[in-house]
């Protein structure tokens, strides 16, 4: 683990999270695995409620209050799950960008985008006031923001919602951190200004050779713009490789059935075939594979865990990659 440790910039290793309640302790997530290396970008990819936000957070180090959070996370070479609150809140806060789906829940109504922008700079980098606010202004024109100075003298909901995404990147990358985590960063925003903001998400990772974790459930998304792929199924990794083979020839039928429910991938849009079924919710996860409930292929097999194969170049964790019926 060492060498790959020191060559990537995050290394998640085994991370669970789960919820405390009174008596009950409900798992959220299970032995996730993944690293990002510098200047790469990992998608995060998978259906409403399988755990990729609560993975973020548990990077952030910021899970909920009631969590127990186990295994390891690594940010160029440091384990930062063994920090204590404080140290690895400095460490996060300065080495880790995180930009959500919603800039209005995370930038302040009532303070003025410069104020945001260099309280930021002069805590983490210790900036006087005018040098902070020189620099927030070289963030602002570095993101696309026309007038930055006016600008910073503004608030945010004077922003249309690509400005204020780009005001949060400004935000994100302000502190030079190796690791951006971006959770559905584009969801909110219009197709035009989704394709602007993409595209400056990529140009920062290249120029300031970002490793990149980025959410989405987007599979368009994640063959455009995304390295590797971590898809994800009820608090559960199941299939992992480069986002060319997981989009292109996908191993896992569960990637299959999201590729097959993409629009972008079927010229014929009434031959969209949705998966069928719902996600199980936390507390209701069947044993062994997951998604055998939803799954054409599953068999006695798939209830007993499966454990991770190889299938083309991915990781899966399926007895019947690649479509196989049987072994
Ligand atoms: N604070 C919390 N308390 C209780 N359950 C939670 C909490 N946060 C998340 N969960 C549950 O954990 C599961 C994973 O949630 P998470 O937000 O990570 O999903 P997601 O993959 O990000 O979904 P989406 O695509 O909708 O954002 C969900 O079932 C959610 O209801
Ligand atoms: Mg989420």
């Amino acid at each position: 683990m060492t060498s790959s440790i020191s060559s990537n910039i995050l290394v998640v290793e085994d991370l669970s999270l789960s919820l405390k309640s009174g008596k009950t302790v409900l798992p959220i997530i299970t032995n996730v695995s993944f690293s990002v290396s510098k200047g790469e970008s990992v998608a995060l990819v998978g259906e409403s409620g399988c755990g990729k936000s609560i993975t973020a957070s548990a990077i952030l180090g910021l899970p909920p209050e009631n969590a127990v959070v186990t295994g390891s996370i690594w940010l160029n070479g440091i384990e930062i799950s063994k920090l204590d609150k404080q140290g690895r809140r400095k460490l996060c806060g300065q080495k880790i960008g995180f930009i959500f789906q919603e800039p209005m829940t995370a930038l302040h109504p009532t303070l003025t985008i410069g104020r945001q922008l260099t309280d930021t700079l002069r805590l983490h980098l210790g900036l006087s006031k005018r040098a902070a606010m020189d620099r927030a202004a070289e963030l602002l024109d570095r993101v696309g923001i026309p007038r930055p100075r006016e600008i910073l003298k503004g608030y945010v909901h004077e922003l249309s919602g690509g400005m204020r995404q780009r005001v949060m990147i400004a935000l994100a990358i302000s502190c030079g951190p190796e690791l951006v985590i971006a959770d559905e960063p584009t969801t909110a925003l219009d197709v035009t200004i989704q394709a602007q903001v993409l595209d400056l998400l990529d140009e920062m990772r290249a120029e300031l050779g970002l490793a990149m974790v980025f959410i989405t459930h987007d599979l368009e998304v994640v063959g455009d713009h995304c390295d590797r792929a971590v898809v994800m199924y009820a608090g559960d990794v199941i299939e992992y490789g480069s986002s060319q083979d997981v989009v292109s020839s996908p191993s896992h039928p569960y990637t299959v059935g999201l590729i097959d429910a993409t629009p972008a991938n079927n010229e014929d849009r009434d031959r969209l075939v949705p998966i069928p079924g719902t996600v199980p919710p936390v507390g209701h996860w069947p044993s062994g594979c997951r998604f055998a409930p939803r799954c054409s292929l599953s068999d006695d097999h798939c209830r007993s865990r499966p454990e991770f194969m190889k299938a083309n170049v991915t990781d899966i964790r399926c007895w019947h990659p690649d479509g196989r019926v049987s072994q």
